[in-house]
């Protein structure tokens, strides 16, 4: 989690660190500060506020900073709690090297104990500020050398960027497992966690591997590795737009994101149906076609949102490619034992393509010499890099930390791959070809479903004050329950379950009552009919039900109290349209309660410590 920005050049360090740091914010908002080296007295200055980036910006207001080169934190605490002294950079005890850190540095207790016994003296409780005085501790004058000697004994997880007053026009970053990336721009660089943070100066940039220290200077740039071997890297190009960064009119990145989905789709679709073949093409999977053709056994690894889409994936591939598929939360498959073997294959699904425990599950399973495949939004992010081949989104950045169009996305690349592995193994042309024309129409069944937002406003009025919810579903739309109860806890913090219509009656319907209203999602599908039962359960223990139903359903309407209605389309692509009613819906209740939508409390929208 936390952000991190840096910049060096010839502009106005402060308002350029602070515009990307604000982009930043969806990683952390419980503090935010700068360090910077001012021209003019030649020395270091830092303000650091607790809360939001907001209280750093008023802070700054007035001041006569003439600086050129600073480093940007925004923190998703830890280890500490947020208050000022715990707020990033942090530095050494002469106040001359500074650092923003983010990720975990495990063994910090052992060396913080060590680092006193020598005379250190600490102020807070963070694990970063002990890199600082590590770097105090080797630092003869050069700063990238003394930042190696000191990670040389670090172990855990960083992304670092280090200042020094005495070896100023300098930034040395780092990187361990916590992304990072060079942007390089006109006579200036900037270093960030996150690309966003960089859009609209550069779309030119270096992604840092782990291991590896660059050193930049108002002019230049080097990358060694911590034996200081020089290591040439690729310069890569981001083809994310700046406006897509914005919120385009809408009052929150959530609702825009929830509203660009039909051109979100249209994007992820966008030249890779072949409807003669009835198939798809998917050109990060060129080179592992042919064993594809192979795979008999298939698992999808993920954590969040993106998990829940890997539950559905698992009965699309399963129902048309007929391969067998085993879903798995990132952070239990990595302590597992796993039984994979050369005929297995390893989805990993990841929106940020940074999530830690999803990286870490990547690099255990590639240790087995298995294939592993990504579905990633964040170009060059380090799944997508360390992945054998992979397909991305090409849904654009999603700013709001709950996940909306990154989710319809993930579904329709898993429906596309279904198509893949569906024709090279069981699926016939004509039912590709439906798939297909199906596919190609979904952009504008969701545009029918966002028609609907008033109608879900107005539930959303009826039952902001409820307490509890419960979601079901069956088949494909049991993992859409499980998201949608997901979206409504996350934004609107009222305690929402998900669960399998076929278990309502091993548990969950003992808390029906007319305080605690149902979502039920029945689209005229093969399960149909069991959710109606499962309906007449709930209403005759008196509880409220808000059914998502296919247009043209009338029946519904006798038995739910409410009634959302979307597009009849193929069952197996129901799940990308029946989550959009959840989100308008969790959307309208967290807006009703004022709740912080884009920045839930105690969330962040990359997970990028374990
Ligand atoms: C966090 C985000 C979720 C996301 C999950 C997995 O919890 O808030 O929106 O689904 O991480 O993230 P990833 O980037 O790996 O998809």
């Amino acid at each position: 989690m936390c952000g991190i920005v840096g910049y060096i050049g010839k502009q106005d360090a402060i308002s350029i660190g602070l515009e990307g740091l604000k982009r930043l914010e969806y990683r952390g908002y419980d503090s935010a500060g700068l360090v910077g080296f001012d021209s003019s007295t030649k020395k270091i200055f830092s303000v650091r506020k607790k809360g939001r980036i907001s209280n750093l910006e008023n802070a700054l207001k007035g001041n006569n900073f003439q600086s050129n080169s600073a480093i940007f934190h925004t923190r998703w605490a830890t280890h500490g709690a947020p208050s000022e002294k715990n707020t990033h950079p942090h530095h050494d005890c002469k106040n001359k090297i500074w650092l923003a850190h983010n990720g975990i540095i495990e063994n910090y207790g052992l060396l913080k104990e060590k680092l006193k016994e020598e005379g250190h003296k600490f102020y807070s409780e963070t694990d970063s500020e002990v890199i600082s005085h590590l770097i105090e501790k080797y630092f003869k004058g050069n700063l990238e050398q003394a930042v190696i000697e000191a990670l040389k004994l670090v172990k855990g997880t960083y992304g670092l960027a280090v200042m020094s007053e005495n070896d100023p026009q300098k930034i040395v970053v780092a990187r361990n497992s916590s992304p990072l990336l060079i942007g390089l721009g006109d006579n200036e660089f900037i270093v960030a966690s996150d690309p966003s943070a960089i859009m609209g100066r550069t779309k030119q940039v270096i992604y840092l591997d782990d291991g590896e220290v660059a050193t930049l200077t108002p002019t230049n740039f080097y990358i060694t590795d911590l034996n200081r071997n020089h290591k040439e890297k690729d310069i890569e190009e981001i083809d994310w737009k700046p406006e897509e960064a914005q919120k385009g009119g809408f009052p929150h990145f959530m609702l825009k994101e929830i509203f660009d989905q039909p051109n979100s789709i249209t994007d992820t679709l966008r030249g890779r149906l072949v409807l003669e073949e009835g198939t798809a093409k998917l050109g990060g999977l060129d080179e592992v076609r042919e064993k594809l053709k192979d795979i008999e056994r298939l698992h999808i690894i993920a954590c969040g949102t993106a998990f829940f889409a890997g539950l559905i994936g698992e009965y699309m591939i399963e129902e048309y490619a007929g391969i067998p598929v085993e879903v798995d939360l990132a952070s239990e498959f990595r302590y597992k034992k796993h039984i994979l073997d050369k005929k297995s294959a390893v989805i990993l699904i990841s929106q940020s393509g940074e999530t830690a425990d999803t990286l870490a599950a990547l690099r255990e399973v590639k240790q087995k010499g298995v294939l592993t495949l990504g579905i990633v939004n964040t170009v060059g992010s380090s799944v997508a890099r360390e992945t054998d081949a992979g397909v991305y989104n090409h849904t654009g950045p999603e700013m709001a930390v709950a996940s909306t169009k990154a989710f319809t996305s993930q579904l329709t690349v898993l429906a596309l791959l279904t198509l893949l592995l569906g024709r090279q193994r069981q699926m016939s042309l004509v039912q590709g070809q439906r798939i297909c024309k199906e596919l190609s129409q979904i952009p504008d069944f969701i545009t029918q479903v966002l028609k609907e937002n008033e109608n879900i406003k107005k539930i959303a009025e009826k039952y902001k004050d409820y307490k509890n919810f419960l979601y079901i579903g069956r088949k494909y739309n049991f993992p859409v329950a499980q998201e949608g109860a997901l979206k409504l806890k996350e934004i609107s913090y009222i305690h929402a379950e998900g669960s399998s219509a076929g278990e309502m009656k091993h548990g969950p319907i003992a808390l029906i009552d007319e305080n605690f209203p149902t979502f039920c999602i029945a689209t005229s599908d093969s399960v149909y009919e069991k959710m109606q039962s499962n309906i007449m359960e709930i209403k005759a223990r008196s509880g409220k039900v808000i059914a998502l139903a296919t247009k043209g359903d009338k029946r519904i309407k006798e038995m739910a109290d409410d009634v959302i209605y979307i597009p009849k389309t193929l069952e197996m692509l129901t799940p990308i349209l029946s989550i959009i009613p959840l989100q308008l819906f969790a959307y309208h209740v967290a807006v009703l309660k004022g709740c912080d939508v884009d920045k839930p409390r105690n969330l962040a929208k990359s997970v990028t410590v374990e």
